[in-house]
């Protein structure tokens, strides 16, 4: 059994027929698709409340347009997506937002685009990510605490932080050379002037 996905995963279930990337502006019907399919209450609990068909196709294009986002295809069909939005601001916070289709609920598609969105993030260099979403949203609650969220609840609403850790980047092999050389070069120079006051003295 195999997985194309971004980390890979160890999920107990088949997910041999699943693969996620990144949406371009060219998958503005297939995202617009895959929202027209989330049932009433998802489509609430994705955008806090009612929205009508003309909103979710413009939405579809803005979002792609502006936004980073993964979407997840089960075989050939993108069945869920996950949105970081406001990298463009060039801030270091990002919001990210989810939509799964019924079938695939429940199997820990939530909990692997969050983390692969996550590592999106931190490649990025984001050092905050948050979300909102209904009090009730008890999947999505758990996705944020598993991921150490920190969380408000207001008004029937929570609000969620997760703060990110930089990722260690190793120096490029080059700049590491380049340090080196210039060590040793003044390792060598040190080398000479002492022995240049040893011949003096
Ligand atoms: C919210 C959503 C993305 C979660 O994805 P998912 O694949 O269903 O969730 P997962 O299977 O990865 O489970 C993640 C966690 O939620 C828990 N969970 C899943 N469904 C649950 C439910 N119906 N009730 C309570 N907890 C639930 C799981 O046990 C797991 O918790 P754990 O990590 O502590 O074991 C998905 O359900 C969805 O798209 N819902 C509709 C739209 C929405 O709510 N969007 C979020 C607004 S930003």
């Amino acid at each position: 059994m195999s997985i194309d996905l971004l980390t890979g995963t160890d999920l107990d279930l088949d997910a041999s027929r699943a693969h996620q990337r990144q949406l371009t502006a060219k998958d503005a019907v297939r995202f617009r698709d895959h929202l027209l399919r989330l049932d009433a209450n998802a489509r609430r609990l994705r955008f806090g409340g009612a929205v009508n068909e003309h909103f979710i196709a413009a939405y579809a294009v803005r979002v792609l347009e502006t936004a980073t986002v993964l979407g997840l295809f089960v075989d050939g069909e993108l069945r869920g997506a996950a949105e970081l939005h406001g990298l463009d601001r060039g801030g270091e916070r990002a919001e990210v937002a989810f939509s799964l289709e019924a079938s695939c609920r429940g199997a820990g598609f939530g909990r692997l685009l969050f983390a692969n969105l996550q590592r999106v993030a931190q490649r990025k260099g984001l050092r905050e990510l948050v979300f909102q979403c209904l009090a009730e949203n008890r999947a999505m609650l758990a996705i944020g605490r598993r991921a150490g969220a920190q969380l408000r609840f207001e008004g029937g609403e929570a609000h969620a932080s997760v703060t990110l850790r930089p990722l260690a980047v190793a120096p490029p092999r080059k700049v590491e050379a380049t340090a080196a050389a210039a060590r040793r070069g003044v390792e060598s120079l040190l080398g000479h002037l002492s022995a240049g006051e040893a011949a003096l003295s």
